[in-house]
């Protein structure tokens, strides 16, 4: 566990900057060789409302966000309203004071408090905009954040925008740093030493899904943005062209897995990645894939639903829709990511599985894994394992649904020749033609299931945290996983025996090695990010074991500190 972590905590007003600040201390926590996890949750308009960064850093592994933050800078009176009531003995608080919106209202005694006047700091430098380089000069002097470092980041950025903008930048962290210089510290909050440099990369969620996608010979991808999954699009646009691969901006979610589809069908590995609501959309297509049989990976990066929702916010609420949502009896294999080294590497495994399965894959995401930046190992492409379709060899007569040993038929590409077929939507025989009879109905739909029913054993097995028997166990999914595996190294310090269970393959569900688990656990609590508890549900239906829903929708994650508190409750 994270022993010599630090969280820092900026708030301030969207459109003041408050996320440029955060990625800046990030990447100065990053390179000094630390591990970095940050969370952000801002509102869904451009300009106004409450924007909150957290970066959390250790020479140690990070496996979540934490419970609360130890340093905390607020940009305005909102930011500190929000968060007033998080200020604990030991904690430092950074603010705009005087000239700023609000005053405090009496510290709390033990709070190391640190007024610093960003906004008449910037005023007098004729750059309001600079307001938050202040408080990241002030930052870097009281909690030994590496100026040299800030200064070249902000500088990269600040640099694209014009020299004048540069400059004003410039002299407002160096403004910041010199009120900060003035100040006594009194708190014993510190960025750690650098440590020397790994071979690490500092990533978000959303670019590494793109990232594990070009490692996964991504050949053509099409979406249509949506908050929180358009970056992944953003990401593979600027590189897959340096592969040979083509991305294109539909206009609207049916058209984009449509042409997923037709690219698909063409020979192409072939992806789309959106939000809830796009899902929803693409649902008639995911349909149409499983029963044509044609390799489709969807990304779907969940938010607050139903409906639009809450755009920018966390939940885990779309396993339901994932797994059955569409018409007809629709197979598909549903997998989920618990971190940003996951994103990489089972993006690679879902565009794998779509071909290898000729089926809709989906892989689930989620808003804070999608904006968080985590340091993960820098991947090597050649270490992954590439899974081509299976394809006709040109021999004997062609069937493009021909019964096989494993129910998977070979693909022919288009202009093949002898490889001609019908291509539908409708129900069909052995050669693609429209076949409607019960008996062959009954068979396609065996063939459509029973061919993705391997993917249980193939897949890796659940990952299991801790042995023997134990008074509960956890299992959860998505980036629920990283609180619960540090929730359960803090229960087992107080000695309640405690396991964790892991799943990323969400659908078909490994439902004996759920229940080999259960098996070994007094009790059964099921945390996750949405009103229904939708794992849980899962659960009752699919296997013998009857779990403990724990299920939140506050539009935040977890934090350890909830898990330990409600295993506590149960047991
Ligand atoms: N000097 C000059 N420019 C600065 C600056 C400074 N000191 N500090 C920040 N900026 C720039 C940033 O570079 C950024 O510009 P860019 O977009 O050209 O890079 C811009 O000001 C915004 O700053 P940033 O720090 O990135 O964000 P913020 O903390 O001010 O918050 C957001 C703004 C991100 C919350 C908001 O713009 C946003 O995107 N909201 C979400 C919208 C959404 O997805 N809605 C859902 C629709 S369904």
């Amino acid at each position: 566990m994270t022993k010599n972590d630090l969280i820092i905590r900026v708030g301030g007003e969207g459109g003041e900057g408050v996320i440029s600040s955060g990625d800046f201390i990030a990447a100065a926590c990053a390179r000094a060789g630390l591990e970095v996890y940050t969370f952000k949750t801002f509102p869904a308009e451009i300009k106004g409302g409450y924007a909150m960064y957290q970066v959390r850093t250790s020479p140690d592994h990070i496996y979540n966000q934490g419970d609360t933050f130890d340093v905390f800078c607020a940009f305005n009176g909102e930011a500190y309203e929000m968060n007033k009531h998080l200020l604990r003995p030991g904690t430092a608080f950074v603010y705009d004071y005087p000239g700023g919106d609000f005053e405090p209202d009496a510290i709390p005694a033990g709070v190391h408090a640190y007024p610093i006047p960003m906004t008449a700091a910037a005023k007098e430098l004729k750059s309001a905009r600079s307001k938050n380089m202040v408080a990241l000069g002030a930052l870097s002097v009281l909690f030994n954040i590496s100026e040299e470092t800030l200064s070249e980041v902000l500088s990269k950025k600040f640099g694209k925008k014009g020299q004048e903008v540069l400059d004003a930048n410039l002299a407002a962290f160096a403004k910041g740093k010199s009120l900060a210089q003035g100040i006594k510290k009194t708190d014993t909050w510190r960025v750690a030493d650098p440590k020397p440099p790994k071979d690490v990369i500092v990533i978000s969620g959303n670019d590494a899904v793109g990232m594990g996608s070009l490692i996964g010979k991504l050949d053509f991808f099409s979406a249509y943005p949506i908050t929180p999954a358009t970056e992944i699009a953003k990401y593979v646009a600027t590189h897959i062209p340096k592969f040979g691969g083509t991305l294109v901006q539909a206009e609207d979610e049916i058209a984009s897995i449509s042409q997923v589809l037709g690219a698909s069908y063409a020979g192409k590995r072939s992806m789309t990645a959106t939000s809830g609501p796009g899902l929803a959309l693409m649902s008639e297509m995911l349909g149409m894939s499983a029963m044509s049989e044609v390799p489709v990976m969807v990304v779907d990066v969940q938010r607050g639903g139903p409906s639009t929702g809450l755009p920018t916010k966390h939940e885990q609420s779309d396993l339901f829709l994932a797994i059955h949502g569409g018409h007809g009896d629709a197979p598909r294999i549903v997998l989920s990511v618990e971190n940003v080294k996951d994103c990489v590497d089972m993006a690679v495994d879902a565009l794998n599985l779509a071909e290898q399965y000729q089926c809709p894959v989906l892989l689930m995401s989620d808003g804070s894994l999608a904006f968080s930046t985590q340091t993960i190992p820098a991947p090597d492409p050649s270490s992954y394992k590439i899974v081509h379709r299976k394809r006709w060899d040109g021999q004997g007569e062609y069937k493009r649904y021909v019964m096989t040993d494993d129910l998977i038929s070979p693909m022919a590409d288009p202009g093949t020749p002898g490889g001609m077929h019908v291509a539908t939507g409708l129900e069909h025989g052995e050669t693609g033609a429209p076949k409607y009879t019960a008996e062959n109905h009954e068979l396609q739909a065996r063939k459509r299931f029973g061919k993705i029913k391997t993917v249980v054993d193939q897949y890796a097995p659940v990952e299991v945290d801790g042995s023997g028997a134990a008074d509960i166990g956890i299992i959860t999914w998505g980036s629920t996983i990283g609180v619960v595996r540090e929730a359960v190294m803090r229960l087992r310090e107080e000695g309640i025996k405690v396991k964790g269970f892991y799943p990323k393959l969400m659908w078909p569900m490994p439902v004996a090695q759920y229940e080999a688990f259960a098996a070994t656990c007094k009790k059964i609590l099921v945390p996750e990010v949405n009103f229904q508890g939708q794992l849980s549900h899962f659960i009752r239906a699919e296997t013998s074991i009857k779990p403990i829903p724990y299920a939140i929708c506050g539009g935040l994650p977890f934090t350890p500190a909830q898990i330990v508190q409600k295993v506590k409750e149960v047991i």
